[in-house]
């Protein structure tokens, strides 16, 4: 089996007309017309490469684009690739990052090994340790590409590329480190997470995942991983993901990872992240209809999200106390399914009346929080491809973010903005909670045509208990991500990089 790309990120001081740079990324804005000063200085020192390009005028400087620049100088970068950062008043962090993406694409496609890229060149006004630290998260996202079964064809890449956030000032070089240090981790967690989710059903099954928690967390002294098998959920009572797991020869797993910190941040929250894990969705005996079914394997992603989360946890070494709970499980019809009117009793005592097998995500986690709350954490995240309604209202531009706290709702906004990963609010009150009561247990499993992503909200809510809790739902975040500008197809690991930011958000001090 083939490596991912492997990347390796740092940051440096160049001297720009003169430095032999394989590959020097830029930024360009799409409403300046002309170069600036730095973009002057390296366009003479190329010879006037840059401009031939810009007044060519099919580069205009909008986000996504990207054209290369041969230099015709004797000296500083033999290729400049010129990338559109958009609208200058728009300009942020995720301008970087989605602009480093685009490099980090067009790196890979043209076997380049090494990228320089000193794109907040032209955005002064993002500080440099958030440059570069979304730079360096952009270079791994864009240049990530799924391929550990390709065993021919016209794949063939680089196995290595080196990346490097450079600039002539000296003065910021020890903040650009710190912000690749970060970046460094977090993309590298974002691509792990990528791979894992990318993996297919007969690869990945619950016991499989919950074998590479165990091989992700032996890699870390602060991580503890505790698997329950089929046996043990039977005797904690997790209805829920037996249930869900019971058609499947691959059975169900509840993944516990622990992170303690070395010096925990006095007074700091205990948070749980809590992943659904669907290894894959058929939709059990309320089964899906055939068209797409092959993107169910990626059910799985937001478990993925907390387990490659928790991997750049452990890296970065933030000063708070987190668990991963990943329930997992394989929806499938069989002899020993559970089926629509089945009603089960989950790990809470709550029962809830089954009305179509295929709004299973909801029956895992509801087991998963009610841990969380017995172990007394403060804080309850889950993330979850939960619901096909959450993609009617959002498409895949952004994931929902439901929660009755506030000021939750702001620490996560907040890290959606730092990460460049967005969530929209909606509400998950009592009038959807109305909808999900049975007449014959206390719960049952849908809530009618309408405002689905909403009722599975109201559902999951009612296991929580007097914890803080928030839901992402990021069905259509990763399951109907297509290839663009930014990313290969398959996977993004959409909640890596928000839920990293959350937490250290969180670690610093912030409730
Ligand atoms: N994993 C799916 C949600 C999903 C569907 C994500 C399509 C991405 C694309 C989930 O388990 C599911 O099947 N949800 C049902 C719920 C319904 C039966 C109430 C849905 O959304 O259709
Ligand atoms: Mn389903
Ligand atoms: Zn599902």
């Amino acid at each position: 089996m083939k490596e991912i790309i492997k990347l390796s990120a740092r940051a440096a001081k160049v001297d720009f007309s003169k430095d032999a740079l394989e590959t020097l990324a830029i930024g360009i804005f799409s409403d300046v017309k002309g170069l600036d000063k730095f973009g002057l200085a390296l366009d003479r020192s190329a010879g006037g490469a840059i401009s031939v390009v810009l007044s060519a005028g099919e580069f205009k400087g909008d986000m996504g684009s990207c054209e290369v620049a041969y230099s015709k100088g004797a000296a500083g970068p033999r290729r400049i690739l010129l990338v559109g950062l958009g609208k200058r008043e728009d300009a942020d962090a995720d301008s970087l990052r989605k602009a480093a993406a685009v490099a980090g694409k067009r790196a890979v496609a043209a076997k380049i090994e090494q990228l320089s890229l000193a794109l907040h060149k032209a955005a002064p006004r993002i500080k440099p340790a958030a440059a570069a630290r979304a730079t360096v998260e952009g270079a791994y996202f864009g240049s990530y590409r799924y391929d550990e079964y390709v065993t021919c064809g016209e794949n063939g890449r680089l196995a290595e590329l080196a990346v490097c956030v450079v600039d002539d000032n000296r003065k910021t070089l020890a903040d650009l480190r710190q912000g690749v240090a970060v970046g460094d981790v977090v993309g590298q967690a974002q691509c792990y997470g990528r791979t894992i989710a990318n993996r297919p059903g007969n690869v990945i099954n619950p016991p499989a995942l919950a074998v590479e928690a165990l091989r992700m967390a032996a890699e870390f002294k602060c991580i503890e991983c505790t698997v329950m098998d089929k046996k043990q959920l039977m005797r904690k009572g997790m209805g829920g993901i037996l249930a869900v797991g019971a058609g499947s020869a691959g059975e169900p797993r509840f993944i516990e990872l622990k992170y303690t910190p070395a010096r925990p941040r006095k007074g700091s929250p205990t948070i749980a992240l809590v992943g659904k894990a669907i290894t894959f969705d058929s939709g059990g005996i309320s089964i899906k209809p055939p068209e797409n079914m092959e993107q169910m394997k990626l059910d799985k992603s937001g478990g993925v999200a907390v387990l490659a989360t928790m991997k750049a946890v452990a890296q970065l070494g933030l000063p708070l106390n987190v668990y991963g709970l990943i329930p997992a499980a394989e929806n499938l019809p069989d002899g020993q399914s559970y089926r629509p009117g089945d009603i089960i009793t989950t790990y809470s005592g709550k029962t809830v009346e089954i009305l179509n097998t295929d709004a299973e995500g909801r029956m895992i986690l509801c087991d998963a929080i009610a841990y969380a709350v017995q172990q007394k954490c403060d804080i309850i995240v889950d993330i979850a491809t939960l619901t096909g309604a959450c993609m009617v209202a959002l498409v895949n531009h952004m994931a929902g973010l439901m929660t009755g706290d506030d000021k939750l709702c702001k620490a996560l906004e907040k890290a959606a903005a730092d990460s460049g990963e967005k969530l929209w609010r909606l509400p998950c009150g009592d009038e959807y909670a109305e909808q999900m009561k049975s007449k014959i247990a206390d719960l049952r499993n849908i809530g009618g045509k309408w405002g689905g992503a909403c009722t599975a909200a109201a559902f999951l809510r009612q296991f929580a208990g007097e914890a803080r809790w928030a839901h992402l739902d990021i069905a259509g975040m990763d399951i109907f991500a297509q290839a663009n500008a930014y990313a290969a197809e398959g996977s993004t690991a959409f909640g890596v990089r928000l839920l990293t930011a959350f937490l250290m958000h969180m670690a610093g001090g912030n409730r």
